[in-house]
């Protein structure tokens, strides 16, 4: 069988200058439209981590579709990091720079238990901003980052570098 790697590369697609110019966009549309597909990558993640984590933090909104495939098959709660002012009540907040643009994640306080290792999962690292806010608000909560999961890592943009101090475990790399 292809590997995960392979399948995400085959179907993975490339939209230069988007959404500026200088910004090659690489598109999951086909990723999550292969039957299949999704679960396998699920089903990866969780044998490669085991039961290292206890929560999936997923990032919005992209991020959701993989945290939710590994909640199902993990069988752990997921908890979603949203952007500002969709989450009632109390909430952590981290700002980040994106790679264009610049935005903030917010966490519902208590939402996460402290001590709990949780998993941050998106969908791409390029700049690795969103998910070292995500890590931040994890932290924030008193709760200990577990790894970060990510559907495809951009190679190039620093990602990998800013989040060192993470296990990070990318489906597939794009350089
Ligand atoms: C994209 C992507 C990641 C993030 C990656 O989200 O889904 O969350 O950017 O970039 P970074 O590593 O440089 O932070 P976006 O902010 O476009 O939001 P969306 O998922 O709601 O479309
Ligand atoms: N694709 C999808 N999401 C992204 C990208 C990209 O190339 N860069 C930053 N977020």
């Amino acid at each position: 069988d292809a590997s995960p790697s392979d399948r995400i590369a085959a179907l993975l697609t490339s939209f230069p200058d988007c959404p500026e110019p200088g910004v090659v966009f690489r598109d999951l549309a086909g990723v999550y439209a292969e039957p299949g597909l999704l679960a396998q990558l699920a089903g990866h993640v969780t044998r490669h981590l085991g039961a290292g984590f206890d929560r999936i933090l997923a990032v919005e909104s992209r991020g959701f579709v993989l945290g939710s495939a590994l909640a199902v098959l993990a069988g752990v709660p997921l908890t979603l990091a949203r952007k500002p002012g969709k989450l009632p009540g109390p909430v952590y907040e981290a700002a980040y720079d994106l790679e264009y643009g610049s935005d903030r994640l917010e966490l519902q306080k208590g939402a996460i238990a402290p001590g709990e290792r949780v998993l941050c999962v998106d969908d791409v690292l390029a700049t690795g901003g969103t998910l070292s806010a995500a890590a931040a608000l994890v932290e924030a909560g008193g709760a200990e980052v577990a790894g970060l999961a990510v559907v495809v890592a951009l190679a190039g943009l620093g990602g990998r570098e800013r989040l060192s101090g993470h296990p990070l475990l990318a489906l597939h790399e794009v350089t």
